[in-house]
């Protein structure tokens, strides 16, 4: 089974929008990323973004037949959705929330998750490192059977 990586509201004008903060890569750049580091460790990669919180929760739920683990970046939907975290908390295999900026050098609205609750860690800061870094850890988790 492949891991998720799902990507929340915004995430599709990566490289266009404030790079200052998310860098000049853009989504499909990440993706290619997060493609060759997963197959390093022979892991296939469904990766997805939508702007729409049920096409979230829904992928979330997929996750829990489809999947052998989950990385989640919920963009500002991070700091609002209790049915994401519901979601997460409903799924039996490793799941990791990241961000690519430094949510807690931020707006204090950005340093609350209601999602990090439901699942086994959080990488922020790191830009598109933070994903392989991600995939790294959930390879090692899966490896051990999971959670
Ligand atoms: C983000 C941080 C969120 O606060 C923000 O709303 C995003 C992106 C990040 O990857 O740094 O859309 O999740």
């Amino acid at each position: 089974k492949p891991i998720f990586i799902l990507n929340g509201p915004n995430l599709n004008l990566l490289g266009k929008r404030e790079p200052e903060i998310y860098g000049h890569e853009t989504l499909d750049d990440l993706k290619a990323v997060c493609e060759a580091k997963a197959k390093t460790f022979g892991l296939g990669v469904d990766f997805r973004q939508s702007n729409h919180e049920g096409d979230l929760i829904t992928w979330i739920q997929e996750a829990r037949e489809n999947a052998s683990g989950l990385i989640v970046n919920a963009g500002a939907l991070t700091h609002t959705s209790v049915g994401l975290l519901d979601a997460l908390l409903a799924v039996p295999v490793p799941s990791l929330e990241v961000h690519l900026s430094n949510v807690f050098a931020r707006e204090p609205f950005r340093q609350h998750s209601y999602i990090s609750k439901g699942v086994e860690g959080v990488i922020c800061g790191l830009g598109p490192k933070g994903y392989e870094l991600a995939i790294e850890a959930l390879a090692a988790m899966i490896g051990e059977g999971g959670k």
